[in-house]
């Protein structure tokens, strides 16, 4: 059976929480120690078995493209000196993984963004990368969990986690039936609801494996909440029309697209590399 190959990485969204840091510079490409935000996420798609990255990007994001790609001049300005260790791991990306980008013109979206994705994924299933949660999965990555999953039940899968009842009004949040420990079949979807309106606590986080359908239920989507094309909207149909789960993910989950996750991110993973 081959297994997923392909990553979705919407990356066109403004940032807008990072303001004035964003105002030139895409957040994905915000550092937590020496990576860039969107490096972590691309290790964590190799490390799940993907060898080809799909990057949603929009105006402003060169540096997205710059980034997986060669720096001659620089790479034979530190070539045999002690600093060439540190474009290893970069120049080992570049060299061995495919990357594959199309812009987001409009920004229509979570949801209209993976629909222009449609071109680079074509008709597989494949993984999606928000690079501005950065996960650290338990035993292995978060989406290595959910592409093990995938292997047993074939459907949609969003990666969930319990947040306090006054946060819900900033996730997509799911409702469903406990199939096994911490796996729901979910029965219904809501995005960004009132705390009084949410079904459960379960938050969607910026993982997800999703199969290909999902790009004729996004054309038929109608913009939700903020007027926007909601990826949670077409999810719901989805569960309602086939099946999606909702994992519980094993690990940690930093939201660097605020300021105090990004911060907690940058202390907890100095601590580790301090260690
Ligand atoms: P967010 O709402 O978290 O990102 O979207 P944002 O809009 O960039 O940030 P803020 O809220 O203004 O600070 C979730 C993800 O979806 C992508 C974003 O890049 C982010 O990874 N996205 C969102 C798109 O690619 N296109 C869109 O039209 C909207």
């Amino acid at each position: 059976m081959v297994g997923i190959r392909k990553c979705l990485f919407p990356a066109a969204g403004y940032g807008t929480r990072f303001l004035p840091a964003t105002k030139a510079i895409p957040k994905e490409m915000l550092p937590i120690l020496n990576k860039p935000l969107i490096q972590y996420g691309v290790e964590e798609a190799i490390e799940a078995g993907m060898d080809t990255m799909a990057i949603i990007t929009g105006r402003g994001k060169r540096a997205i493209e710059d980034h997986f790609d060669i720096s001659y001049e620089l790479e034979h300005q530190i070539r045999g000196t002690s600093k060439e260790s540190l474009l290893h791991d970069i120049r080992n990306l570049v060299e061995h993984y495919t990357f594959t980008y199309t812009r987001q013109k409009e920004m229509k979206g979570l949801g209209h963004a993976v629909l222009v994705g449609e071109r680079l994924i074509g008709n597989e299933p494949f993984g999606v990368v928000l690079a501005d949660d950065l996960c650290e999965g338990e035993g292995k990555g978060v989406l290595a969990q959910m592409v093990e999953l995938f292997e047993k039940f074939r459907c949609s899968i969003v990666a969930v986690m319990e947040v306090e009842p006054d946060e819900v009004s900033k996730y997509g949040v799911v409702a469903g039936k406990e199939l096994e420990d911490g796996i729901y079949v979910v029965s219904d979807m809501v995005e960004k609801p009132d705390p009084e309106e949410a079904p459960t606590n379960l938050a969607v986080i910026g993982r997800y494996i999703l199969t290909p359908d999902i790009f004729e239920i996004l054309r038929r989507t109608e913009p939700g909440v903020g007027g926007e094309i909601q990826l949670t909207d077409a999810l719901k149909t989805q569960a309602q029309e086939g099946m999606v789960l909702a994992y519980k993910f094993r690990g940690k989950r930093f939201d660097c697209g605020s300021v105090d996750g990004f911060v907690e991110a940058t202390n907890y993973f100095y601590h580790k590399f301090k260690d």
